[in-house]
């Protein structure tokens, strides 16, 4: 199995007020406009921004820890996320922590907690309270504040290194044309951005890096099914800064080259996903949001399969209001995730006992169920597991 989050339990973030949800290797997140589809999405963002950055600015970022805490009657002050990951090597980890909220817009880290287990080797735990070690890490004794997560320091150990790793990882994606049509600041292109403003410089380097030669190609030969005409797709400098060029074969001698400015919405928006999922380096979850807007729906099955298949290599989430994505042939019903509004809380739930049924006997496809309005979540089970805490080794109960 490819390491991947397995369960996320969230209090009090934007309009989640408890969730506990597991996910798949390749999961599918549909339900209404402001059922928080994004909202949860976002959490899993705020964690990797509070660990690659500070929580400062992963707060800054979203307006500040007002907008980021659940609004509602009782005025919650702790924002709690935990994360399971399965880490690939047959080891397990979870991490949670837990911010308050306090006068003049103020936060603090008022636990922290990781957890490694594997089957066959030693455990590494540290867990922190209000600033202060409640368990050390082992071999290391580094200074804790109150507005600081532990996890930076404890990767510096080698038994929390991977869990800090896979987190940082993550990335998250919405992709924007107008981001890629216009020149763009030269940078070192680690990572493709969330709205694909380094296009330009994430294909400069995956043209360069010869081990990545097999995912050019492989990108330039799916735009070329998409688009039809194009050939390649290529980066090209404009004094300091950059922008993308297509070539376009049209049957004459010299294909015709367009620069970014020139191309089609729908165009730049296939090919921000496909830097998304074929950019170089290591990425952990590949988070993208509607990956079918302004795309034609015949393009829809060839973007779906792209994501499927990148899902072998690396967990992929998406958010979606397609049908026709529903529909693909080998999506299978567990990894659809139904997200809806629940007494003003978001509750994300898997599909219930008739949707199921209705879809294994044939009767209708997860598509036809979503127009129909009749795609519906099992919220029963999910208000139960929202309850829960998280378990690591469920049969053995030590977490
Ligand atoms: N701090 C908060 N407290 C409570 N609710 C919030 C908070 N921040 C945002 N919301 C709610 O979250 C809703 C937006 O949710 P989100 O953007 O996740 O929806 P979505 O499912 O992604 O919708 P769409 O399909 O339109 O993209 C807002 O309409 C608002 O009601
Ligand atoms: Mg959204």
């Amino acid at each position: 199995m490819i390491p991947h989050i397995k369960q996320v339990r969230i209090r009090n973030y934007k309009s989640i007020g408890q969730l506990n949800v597991r996910l798949e290797p390749f999961t599918v997140f549909v339900g209404p406009n402001g059922s928080g589809k994004s909202n949860f999405i976002d959490a899993l963002a705020f964690v990797k921004d509070c660990l690659a950055d500070s929580l400062e600015s992963a707060f800054r970022k979203r307006g500040g820890i007002g907008a980021v805490r659940r609004r509602s009657a009782g005025h919650p002050t702790n924002i709690e996320i935990s994360i399971v990951m399965d880490l690939g090597d047959s080891r397990l980890a979870s991490y949670s922590f837990r911010i308050s909220a306090m006068f003049e817009k103020k936060f603090s880290v008022a636990f922290e907690r990781c957890k490694v287990q594997g089957l066959f080797e030693k455990e590494h735990e540290f867990k922190i309270e209000e600033g202060k070690f409640v368990k050390e890490i082992a071999g290391i004794k580094p200074k804790l504040s109150l507005d600081r997560l532990g996890l930076y320091a404890a990767s510096a150990t080698e038994g929390f290194r991977h869990v800090y790793d896979f987190l940082t990882s993550m990335r998250f994606y919405s992709i924007i044309p107008k981001e890629l049509r216009e020149l763009q600041e030269s940078d070192q292109g680690d990572y493709l951005s969330r709205e694909g403003s380094n296009a330009a410089a994430i294909l400069r380097r995956l043209k360069k890096d010869e081990q990545s030669a097999w995912r050019y190609k492989r990108l330039c030969n799916l735009l070329s099914k998409v688009v039809q005409g194009i050939d390649q797709v290529e980066y090209h400098p404009v004094g300091q800064k950059e922008t993308i060029q297509i070539k376009q074969d049209v049957g004459t001698k010299y294909p015709w080259t367009f620069d970014a400015l020139n191309m089609s919405d729908g165009t730049l928006r296939i090919l921000g996903l496909l830097l998304a999922v074929y950019q170089p380096g290591f990425h952990s979850v590949i988070a993208i949001e509607e990956p079918e807007s302004t795309v034609h729906p015949a393009v829809t099955e060839i973007i779906i399969e792209v994501l499927m298949d990148a899902s072998n290599e690396r967990q992929v989430l998406i958010t979606t209001h397609s049908p026709d994505i529903l529909d693909y042939k080998y999506l299978q019903d567990s990894q659809i995730r139904i997200v809806t509004m629940e007494n003003y809380s978001t509750l994300i739930a898997e599909l219930s006992q008739s949707s199921r049924q209705a879809i294994r006997e044939h009767l209708y496809t997860p598509g036809e169920l979503l127009r129909s309005g009749e795609l519906t979540p099992d919220i029963e089970k999910a208000k139960e597991e929202s309850r829960k805490q998280l378990i690591l080794f469920p049969s053995q109960s030590r977490a």
